[in-house]
């Protein structure tokens, strides 16, 4: 059976991923029952909170939801494919340049090789560079275990491939949901697969305007003028600053060599957080404290 306190963290190396920020993100959702993420990625606020009724992950990258979906469904298969494959530049090239995939139990293999070797997990094909080191990456041997605990917090859970505003349309009113859409100003294209316009971003806050009466949500962005204008309809915007640090490998360097190949670069996430709800009135969902054995995972 399904333990709703179940404690796991995204299996995916997500850019943009709010696993740095999940605390002062769950501080502003409430209690709820009913949970969806309309632009899942490697969904980092869902593995961070109890489970609920209804779970819903929506991402339009078909390729990660594969991936999703193979975790969830056939993880004993997935981990039998990678079961003994070590990390190495070599495979790296190999599987993002040559293996030709054969079903999608392949694809979602190839897919998950990549993105827990890839710099930042980064898998838009033109900037997927090799990101692995070992001394700040989950070693393949961990791999396995830990798709084992996701797949049994990703039963029961509903997994979609759409774009964000078919999925408001036919949802059913009272779930929560929490929306972190690429970013407005950053150059977004770099990072995934499916590219996210200025009329898709105006698009989303119209849906989301039309269908206010019916979720509660928070939407997290960049901080700036244009998105602030966007929602001026809501009812609160929270400016909000974390730390968070990422390793950079010579690979990102342009040929310039780093001591040990690797380098700590520090930065300050900076966004607005906006709901259609008052902060102030709520009991927050509580964060899943990491056991001692998943404290020690590295992303
Ligand atoms: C900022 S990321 C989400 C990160 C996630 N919150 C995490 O913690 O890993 C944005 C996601 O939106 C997805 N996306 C882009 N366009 C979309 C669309 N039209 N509908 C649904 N998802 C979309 C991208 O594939 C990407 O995974």
């Amino acid at each position: 059976m399904l333990k709703k306190s179940f404690k796991t963290n995204s299996p995916f190396r997500y850019p943009g991923g709010k696993f740095y920020a999940r605390k002062l993100i769950l501080e502003c959702i409430p209690s709820h029952n009913k949970y969806c993420e309309l632009f899942a990625g490697g969904a980092s606020i869902f593995f961070s909170k109890p489970s609920v009724n209804e779970n819903i992950l929506n991402d339009k990258d078909e390729e990660l939801v594969n991936c999703f979906l193979h975790i969830r469904d056939h993880v004993e298969e997935l981990i039998e494919k990678l079961k003994g494959i070590p990390a190495t530049k070599e495979l790296h090239k190999y599987y993002k340049n040559e293996f030709v995939p054969k079903n999608d139990l392949d694809r979602a293999f190839r897919w998950f090789y990549l993105n827990r070797t890839s710099y930042s997990g980064i898998m838009k094909h033109v900037n997927c560079y090799w990101g692995y080191g070992e001394k700040y990456s989950m070693v393949p041997e961990n791999w396995l275990s830990h798709l084992r605990t996701v797949s049994e917090k990703l039963q029961n859970v509903t997994i979609l491939s759409k774009d964000f505003e078919e999925v408001l349309e036919t949802l059913p009113s009272g779930y929560f949901l929490f929306i972190d859409p690429p970013y407005f100003n950053a150059d977004q294209d770099k990072f995934y697969t499916c590219s996210f316009k200025l009329e898709d971003h105006i698009r989303l806050a119209k849906a989301l305007k039309k269908h206010q009466k019916k979720f509660k949500f928070l939407i997290t962005y960049d901080n700036s003028e244009e998105v602030r204008e966007l929602y001026t309809w809501c009812t609160a915007m929270l400016d909000r600053e974390w730390n968070y640090t990422m390793n950079r490998t010579d690979d990102q360097k342009k040929g310039l060599q780093l001591k040990d190949g690797v380098k700590n670069e520090r930065y300050k996430g900076k966004e607005v957080f906006i709901t259609n709800y008052s902060v102030n009135d709520i009991v927050p969902v509580e964060m899943l404290k990491y056991s001692k054995e998943t404290s020690q995972l590295s992303l």
